[in-house]
């Protein structure tokens, strides 16, 4: 593990140096700097974060602005993976000028280092705009969260060897447009390992089996927050809505109930040792005071 900020020569270098890449979701500061104390090589702002943070039923209504706003708090939070912001629906899909144009925007306001977008072959000349524009660009093909919904695609890629090898053009043309990696998303594990072997760019898999460069997976997922449905791929690490749920019905018993606050959380006129250490201090307040 480097300490140093990962850029996108150390994710191509990791391929090299067969070096599993480790990537995860974030959308806040306090995960953010958690993923960095974690040691995650590559952080996505995901427009997952229509569905997790905002609350749309799919990620197509989430808008750059969205974006922007939360990629602020991610590359506050986390000076260390490499950041990469999502880039909505419709916010590449018309021109080149608009690609370019909203990815500087993420680049510039959002703090991020590099953008995905979604699509292979159909996007390749979208790439190569983004990179002449010195933007890094990082693919995700298979499924597409973004439109395979819309033309009643969302299933698993890669079953025939026809779709297997329309997965390996979608990669190809991704590499010779420029791109540093790609995402390959509910990819069947033959299909994922026939194009990582075959491409000189990192495969990042969600979905795609263990024969990948690199691993994703959506943060709320892998946490248990997000409880409306759990794609067959996840593999939850907690359980914290649970944990959540049973804090605030704690927390509301407790003060219901008159046990919060107690003693401890209480400041009096007069105490013993009534010096207020810095540690002892709201944090707001520390915050008001630098202000
Ligand atoms: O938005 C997202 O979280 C993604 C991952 C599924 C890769 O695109």
């Amino acid at each position: 593990m480097v300490n140093s900020k990962v850029t996108v020569s150390e994710i191509l270098k990791m391929k090299r140096e067969k070096r599993r890449i480790t990537c995860i979701t974030s959308y806040d500061y306090t995960t953010a700097s958690l993923a960095e104390k974690a040691g995650i090589d590559l952080i996505l702002v995901g427009d997952s974060a229509g569905m997790v943070v905002f609350g749309y039923n799919t990620t197509t209504p989430v808008t750059m602005d969205e974006m922007i706003l939360i990629s602020k708090a991610v590359t506050r939070g986390n000076k260390r993976s490499l950041i990469v912001g999502d880039m909505p629906f419709m916010s590449y899909q018309a021109s080149d000028e608009d690609a370019v144009r909203n990815a500087g925007r993420f680049i510039k306001e959002g703090g991020v280092d590099a953008v995905k977008i979604e699509g292979g072959l159909r996007m390749k000349r979208r790439v190569e705009a983004l990179i002449r524009a010195d933007i890094p660009v990082m693919g995700h093909i298979g499924l597409t969260p973004q439109t395979s919904p819309l033309w009643g695609a969302y299933r698993v890629q890669g079953r025939t060897e026809k779709d297997g090898e329309n997965v390996l053009s979608d990669a190809k043309a991704l590499e010779e447009a420029g791109a540093f990696a790609t995402v390959l998303e509910m990819v069947t594990a033959e299909v994922s390992k026939m194009v990582t072997e075959k491409l000189s760019i990192p495969t990042i898999g969600i979905g795609a089996g263990p024969f990948c460069d690199g691993q994703i997976i959506v943060l709320n997922d892998m946490l248990g927050l997000y409880e409306k449905f759990t794609p067959k791929f996840v593999k939850r690490y907690a359980e914290l809505s649970k944990e959540i749920q049973k804090a605030l019905e704690n927390y509301k018993d407790d003060v219901v109930n008159g046990r919060f606050p107690g003693e401890e959380q209480t400041f009096h006129m007069k105490e013993p040792d009534a010096k207020t250490t810095p540690q002892q201090q709201s944090p707001h307040k520390k915050q008001e005071q630098h202000s």
